[in-house]
């Protein structure tokens, strides 16, 4: 049987961190192997917010391409490709736009916890509220039979679910509805408790050099009710020890009953999981250096996998153009 196709993508925000890697970018890796893969950096979903200071989107889109081809994101094996280089998107962003209704648009949970973060009142913009429209467009334009991501994409998801059904409903069976795959592994939490998010400032980066996931990690909020090397800690509410669960799986149960028992003190359980946490991120270090010292080789995988994105963009545009019967 043929292999299924996945698609998913992210905002180009930058340097990723542990939480995107984690939560993620390791399960993307993983379904490298079993699927046809597509990966978007969704450059023009980030215009959704900085349209203000679009300047900033290129680089950091490299960014982006950087950290995740050396995290294992391999260009032999999956198309990478920036979404503003497939113009095809935006056509299918606008035919399916028109089979989704503002309503429903405004009742999109994500929107309007943004809205209220930034403060938007009545300033979302046309394109803004179209987001989970051009995301559809990202998703049906390789029909995609699952989609890879984390769960605060769900609602997001769900609309494209419909949007599918709907043409499908309206133009003959053109596209899969596509699946959600999430990650098995809970979210980590960033070194104040909090969600990990460059923007809140408690973020651990995977290019971060090991002195400063040793610095960070020793200022991360652990029990608050252990204050003596002495008291008794209570891990399931500890960010340290969630850290300890995901890079340090061998030891967990020594230093659950440790901080339990009060014999394991938070400094030497901090130096022990940025130590495991720099191991684990060493390898990507190292080759995200080889990267930036070949920013044309970043290039040129871009390029080729917008060309491979291209295709079949394409080819999908035809499927859709003739069956709403559009043009010649
Ligand atoms: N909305 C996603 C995010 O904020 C990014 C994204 C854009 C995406 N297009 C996509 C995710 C298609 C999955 C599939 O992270």
């Amino acid at each position: 049987m043929a292999r299924k196709t996945i698609l998913s993508g992210m905002r180009p925000t930058g340097k990723l961190h542990l939480g995107n890697y984690v939560g993620v970018l390791a399960n993307w890796i993983k379904l490298q192997d079993e699927y046809r893969c597509f990966f978007e950096i969704a450059d023009w979903h980030a215009v959704t917010t900085e349209y203000e200071r679009t300047r900033e989107i290129a680089a950091d889109s490299m960014e982006v391409a950087i950290d995740w081809l050396s995290a294992g994101i391999d260009p032999a094996k999956s198309v990478v490709f920036v979404q503003s280089e497939v113009k095809e998107h935006a056509e299918l962003h606008l035919l399916l736009s028109m089979l989704v209704t503002v309503a429903r648009l405004e009742r999109n949970p994500t929107l309007k916890e943004q809205a209220r973060d930034l403060e938007l009142g009545e300033n979302i913009t046309y394109g803004h509220l179209g987001y989970p429209v051009l995301q559809a467009a990202d998703i049906m334009m390789y029909k995609a039979d699952a989609v890879p991501v984390g769960e605060d994409q769900l609602p997001h998801l769900e609309i494209t679910r419909e949007i599918a059904r709907r043409f499908n409903g309206l133009y003959g069976e053109v596209f899969p509805i596509p699946e959600p795959l999430l990650t098995e592994f809970p979210r980590l939490p960033g070194l104040d408790t909090r969600r990990m998010s460059k923007s809140l400032g408690n973020a651990v980066l995977i290019s971060d050099p090991a002195e400063v996931i040793a610095k960070k990690v020793a200022g991360a909020i652990t029990d608050p009710e252990k204050i003596h090397m002495g008291d008794a800690g209570h891990p399931d509410i500890c960010t340290v020890y969630a850290y300890h669960r995901r890079f340090n799986g061998q030891a967990v149960g020594e230093i659950r009953a440790g901080c339990v028992a009060g014999t394991r003190g938070c400094v030497k359980c901090k130096k022990e999981v940025a130590a495991a946490i720099s191991d684990c991120l060493r390898p990507i270090r190292e080759r995200r250096a080889e990267l930036e010292a070949d920013l044309g080789g970043v290039r040129r995988v871009l390029d080729a996998g917008a060309g491979a994105a291209r295709e079949v963009a394409r080819a999908t545009m035809a499927d859709v153009r003739r069956s709403m019967a559009l043009g010649r």
